[in-house]
């Protein structure tokens, strides 16, 4: 018998109760605690600090421990928790995340993991079917779509996706990049001013520098503008820079706007600049019939980087890095360390560890094989089809709202960027903020923070703000499935309670 079996049993249920029954409805989103009041609520148990000498706690302390995690953690499957990107989690995910922390090896060789590199290959494959990097031929068998070298491979999230990726388009301007360091060439990349952080930070590490990084002018909605790109690629190269890659965005963090792929490769296929896509957010619009023409284009590009873990609701992490050529790969980041990838051993050709920059790498790929298999391709259809109709219903009632909410950025896909509006200020208009006065563009500033607060505090709901041409403005961003019309109505309504209370 396992040593402690008791404990980790009722470890398991405490967590299976909160899997199948999450908070809901008017259970808070949050039970807000400072951190003084958060080191003081494990003190009743065993403590949230470990002393210079700490001793081996008893399991009743431990499991009281366990309930204040949960009762304290942010509750993201909670309808109301509209504050990021990702949300609570698909059940079968977490058990199959579960499952293969329980199973814990590394996804590296095929000796350690031989179920799940030929699982992460057969996902790969069928990521890279739909973003057009492999063919789909008239075989619907599934063996027939097994190739021997993946179109990718899993990797820690996004911003590394980004960061391999950037490195990749490096390695092809400069192929002895790898061995010799820089030649000395001013790298140049591009990417939209709504485009994610992830390109600076991986322009930073890669010693392209963060003055590399271009940001190229976007539309009201947050789409690149493509006349921008050329007139910024012209401009580089007037500044004596050498371009050598472009990031399209498809699924902006704030808006989640689609740059236009065509455009963007019409551009690079001219200019011979690396198409990397920022598909974290929105790739997953590929799932289903009706978005899927969001990323036309893409099967133009040379990398593309899909976080399943945002839309699809897989458990954190799980990131595709998809590539056109993938032995770009290999002549990229192989090191050859004779101890682990050792050529002459069994099924070698499958170690899959000397294609990516990671050495022990997590076996991402078993929840979302899971998860896949359970839900087929119609479930994964849906997930994206409900949270557009969210998005639609939050613009509908943004609309009818008599003026309590006016939208300054409304896409057509999942997220809406707007404002409340206190009601001496009613009706507004926000399509430009820099035309506001002085003192409505202050007053409006200082609502999203306030309300948010107030929301936190009492519970009701966790939605995100950022500033958008100047001004605060909320987030909603619609992508979990817990999410329904009643909640997003209710939302709103919290939203407009906090606001006339924050201004009574
Ligand atoms: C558009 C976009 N790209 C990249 C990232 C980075 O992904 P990760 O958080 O997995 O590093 C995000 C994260 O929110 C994102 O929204």
């Amino acid at each position: 018998m396992t040593e402690r079996a008791d404990l980790i049993e009722r470890i398991i249920e405490q967590a299976s109760a909160y899997l199948t029954d999450p908070p809901r409805g008017d259970d808070p989103v949050i039970s807000l605690a400072s951190p003084a009041e958060l080191v003081e609520t494990f003190s009743a148990s065993v403590g949230l600090d470990f002393a210079n000498t700490a001793s081996a706690h008893a399991d009743d302390d431990l499991l009281a421990a366990v309930e204040k995690v949960i009762e304290y953690s942010m509750h993201t499957s909670h309808p109301r928790f509209v504050n990021q990107n990702f949300a609570g989690p698909d059940p079968i995910s977490v058990v199959g995340d579960w499952l293969g922390a329980a199973l814990n090896t590394t996804g590296a060789t095929f000796e350690v993991a031989p179920v799940f590199t030929m699982m992460e290959t057969a996902v790969l494959s069928k990521l890279g079917r739909f973003a057009g990097y492999v063919d789909s031929d008239d075989d619907n068998s599934a063996s027939a779509h097994l190739p021997t070298l993946p179109p990718g491979l899993f990797c820690a999230g996004g911003s590394m996706g980004t960061l391999f990726a950037l490195q990749l388009a490096r390695h092809r301007h400069q192929p002895d990049v790898t061995t010799a360091g820089s030649n000395g060439d001013r790298l140049a990349m591009f990417v939209s001013d709504s485009g994610h952080y992830a390109a600076s930070k991986s322009a930073a590490l890669l010693g392209i520098g963060t003055a590399g990084v271009i940001k190229v002018a976007s539309d009201h909605g947050g789409a690149m503008i493509p006349e921008a790109l050329d007139a910024a690629i012209d401009q580089a190269i007037a500044d004596g820079k050498t371009p050598f890659a472009v990031i399209g965005t498809s699924g902006t963090t704030v808006t989640s706007a689609f740059d236009d792929l065509n455009a963007l490769a019409d551009i690079c296929e001219a200019r011979n600049l690396w198409l990397h896509v920022d598909g974290c957010y929105g790739g997953s619009a590929l799932f289903s019939e009706s978005e899927a023409h969001r990323l036309a284009g893409v099967e133009r590009s040379d990398s593309f980087v899909w976080n399943l873990h945002k839309m699809m609701g897989m458990t954190q992490q799980c990131t595709a890095l998809l590539v056109k050529k993938p032995e770009q790969l290999a002549a990229c980041f192989a090191a050859r360390a004779d101890y682990l990838f050792q050529s002459d051993k069994l099924n070698a050709e499958y170690d899959s560890g000397d294609r990516t920059f990671q050495c022990a790498r997590r076996i991402d790929v078993l929840k979302l094989w899971l998860t896949w298999k359970a839900r087929g391709d119609e479930g994964f259809a849906e997930r994206i089809d409900h949270a557009v109709a969210m998005g639609d219903h939050t613009r509908a009632r943004i609309g009818a709202s008599n003026g309590a909410f006016t939208s300054l950025v409304s896409g057509d896909f999942t997220n809406e960027v707007f404002a409340w509006v206190p009601p001496h200020l009613r009706p507004l208009q926000l399509d430009d903020p820099s035309s506001l006065r002085d003192e409505v563009h202050a007053e409006l500033h200082a609502c999203p923070p306030r309300i948010k607060a107030r929301m936190q505090a009492d519970g009701s709901g966790m939605i995100g703000y950022q500033p958008i041409h100047g001004l605060n403005t909320f987030r909603m961003i619609c992508m979990s499935t817990t999410l329904q019309t009643e909640d997003v109505d209710a939302l709103l309504d919290a939203i407009d309670a906090a606001g006339m209370e924050a201004y009574a």
